[in-house]
């Protein structure tokens, strides 16, 4: 399953509600809320170990994550957005920041600022950006994370293109991908159909 689109019924009902014109703070809202959801859903194998701890009635058996470190890696800027709701669930998580801008003629990928945080080949990375369009970014950011030994890479989108997946799966068939949605197509100018507009914008109130 390199990429999968996630069934759940709650991720579902929020993307159609995503997708539907409307205040910035809404998109900010769905987004966080989606964000929380994929990683609930890209974590679902991580392993655990038994504890103790003590409770009100003495010392209790319970379960904690085993030694699972975690850095999210938001693709600026539009992956700020998924930011909150992905630290709401791993809130010990570090940040490793990205900036891979897309050139809107060639649509090819230019990174600018790479912030990669603690030692990368010890940490699952769940990299955050809204739109898998063409693949470039997140291509490009899969590139930067090996090329610092990180092993474990998954991705989180809201939407996903085939012509992205195709991409993805072929430059790294080694990363999985989470995505609350996969559209038809992309258009003459990149961006996906029917997709969720510029999501940027959308999350910034830039239009
Ligand atoms: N980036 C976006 O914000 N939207 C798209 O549809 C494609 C890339």
């Amino acid at each position: 399953m390199p990429v999968l689109a996630v069934p759940h019924p709650l991720i579902r009902h929020k993307v159609g509600l995503l997708r539907e014109e409307g205040s910035t703070k809404k998109f900010r809202e769905l987004t966080g809320e989606i964000a929380r959801l994929l990683v609930y859903e890209a974590t679902a194998d991580f392993p655990l170990e038994p504890a103790t701890v003590t409770g009100w009635c003495g010392e209790i058996p319970v379960e904690r994550i085993a030694g699972r470190k975690v850095t999210l890696v938001p693709i600026l800027r539009a992956g700020l957005g998924m930011l909150d709701g992905a630290l709401d669930m791993i809130p010990n998580a570090k940040v490793s920041v990205v900036g891979v801008a897309r050139n809107h003629e060639t649509l090819q990928p230019e990174p600018y600022v790479d912030r990669f945080v603690g030692h990368l080949d010890e940490r699952t990375a769940l990299i955050l950006d809204p739109m898998l369009a063409t693949g470039g970014s997140m291509i490009a950011t899969v590139d930067m994370l090996k090329a610092r030994g990180c092993r474990d890479i998954r991705a989180l989108v809201l939407v996903a293109a085939p012509e992205g997946i195709a991409a993805l799966e072929k430059a790294h068939p080694d990363v999985r991908c989470w995505t609350a949605a996969i559209d038809s197509h992309l258009n003459a100018d990149g961006y996906i159909l029917p997709g969720l507009g510029d999501a940027g914008d959308r999350i910034f109130g830039t239009r």
